[in-house]
């Protein structure tokens, strides 16, 4: 082992440069290793764009959100489009023949389930591959928790604790839509800590008449505001859920969004109550990483590099408990974890008061 490269793909999120960072000094540091990263993502990969990675690089970035090595989420290598409008291309072979010509003994990729695939796929080819779990979504199935997860739910609280007050003061309704994608993990945690009145998740289907109902009784018990923390991918009973475009140039086409809005309107119609939409979005991707995901990416970078020291390649490190293993990526992708809907937290949030509008 003399060679590590690494590669941030899909969506950004907080902790991937504490992730690089905690990869770079212990190959450096510990093993003497060198270390290159690819840029953006795949596409670096693709087109051989890659910058080496010294100790004077990683200097300062811990608490840093974003990634120093940019990411792609439209870049996969085996359907690879390189300009809009093209033909999907696979660059696989194009990949090997990359990082075989720069040396490289270990490809450590960072990054959700589109990444995790692609890492896997180059696994499989017979490519030495590691794998870290990246999403503020939280919804990978092989490990308790991903990072940047921690820092999503603490930014969608601190904006919803704010919305609080100027809901309280106007006697309004506000709707706060946050991400996830298809599953709810982000809005449960954060409407939980949020206190919000209600959260609408994609796992639970909820029924419009039965949220006003809730909001009502709140007014009429001298409540005069309402939080409603909704994942982006909730959906009526009988409905679908609301997409805000379909990009046909990335992996992933759908972009989920709107579903605030649809519901502001709904509830200021029926229930005659001053109701305000608001959109969290790409803020919940940014910001300081929290001392949790920092801490947590850095255990995960330690043990990346602690795999390809053992040869122990085909991995993707995950949190089982307390304790940073690793599962294999076969295992690792392919199988969404959304929040079961009899879940222990689902319990709690009831348990409460809170309405998940069913
Ligand atoms: O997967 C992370 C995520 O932020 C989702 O929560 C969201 O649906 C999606 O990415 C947004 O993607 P984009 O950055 O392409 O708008």
């Amino acid at each position: 082992m003399k060679k590590i490269a690494i590669l941030t793909g899909g969506g950004d999120c907080p902790g991937l440069n504490a992730v690089i960072r905690a990869v770079t000094k212990t190959a450096i540091n510990k093993y003497k290793l060198e270390v290159i990263g690819f840029k953006d993502g795949y596409r670096g990969l693709v087109e051989n764009m890659w910058q080496p990675i010294e100790m004077k690089d990683v200097i300062g970035i811990i608490e840093k959100g974003g990634t120093i090595l940019g990411s792609s989420n439209r870049d996969n290598p085996f359907a690879y489009i390189k300009n809009r409008g093209d033909m999907p291309v696979d660059m696989s072979k194009k990949c090997i023949q990359n990082l075989n010509k720069n040396e490289v003994d270990c490809l450590i990729v960072i990054g959700g389930d589109g990444t995790l695939t692609s890492g896997r796929d180059f696994s499989r080819m017979g490519f030495p591959v590691i794998g870290v779990p990246k999403t503020i979504d939280n919804d990978l199935s092989a490990t308790d928790i991903t990072f940047g997860f921690n820092t999503a739910v603490t930014t969608a609280t601190e904006a919803i604790d704010k919305l609080r007050t100027t809901a309280e003061s106007h006697h309004r309704v506000m709707v706060v839509e946050i991400m996830g994608r298809y599953a709810g993990w982000l809005a449960l945690e954060s409407g939980i800590a949020g206190a919000a009145t209600a959260i609408l998740i994609p796992e639970i289907p909820y029924d419009i008449d039965k949220l006003c109902k809730v909001i009502k009784k709140r007014s009429d018990n001298g409540k005069s505001f309402s939080i409603i923390a909704v994942s982006e991918g909730a959906k009526p009973k009988d409905g679908e859920m609301t997409v805000s475009k379909v990009l046909d140039y990335s992996p992933d086409s759908i972009r989920l969004g709107g579903i605030a809005n649809k519901l502001a309107e709904q509830i200021e119609e029926r229930l005659h109550i001053e109701t305000r939409a608001v959109t969290l979005g790409h803020i919940q991707r940014g910001g300081q990483t929290s001392p949790y995901d920092r801490v947590l990416s850095t255990r995960y970078g330690v043990k990346a590099i602690e795999l390809a020291m053992q040869g122990v390649f085909g991995k993707m490190v995950a949190l089982q408990g307390n304790k940073v293993g690793y599962v294999s990526l076969e295992e690792a992708v392919g199988q969404l974890k959304t929040v079961p809907p009899n879940c222990e937290l689902i319990d709690v949030a009831r348990s409460i008061g809170v309405s998940f509008g069913d």
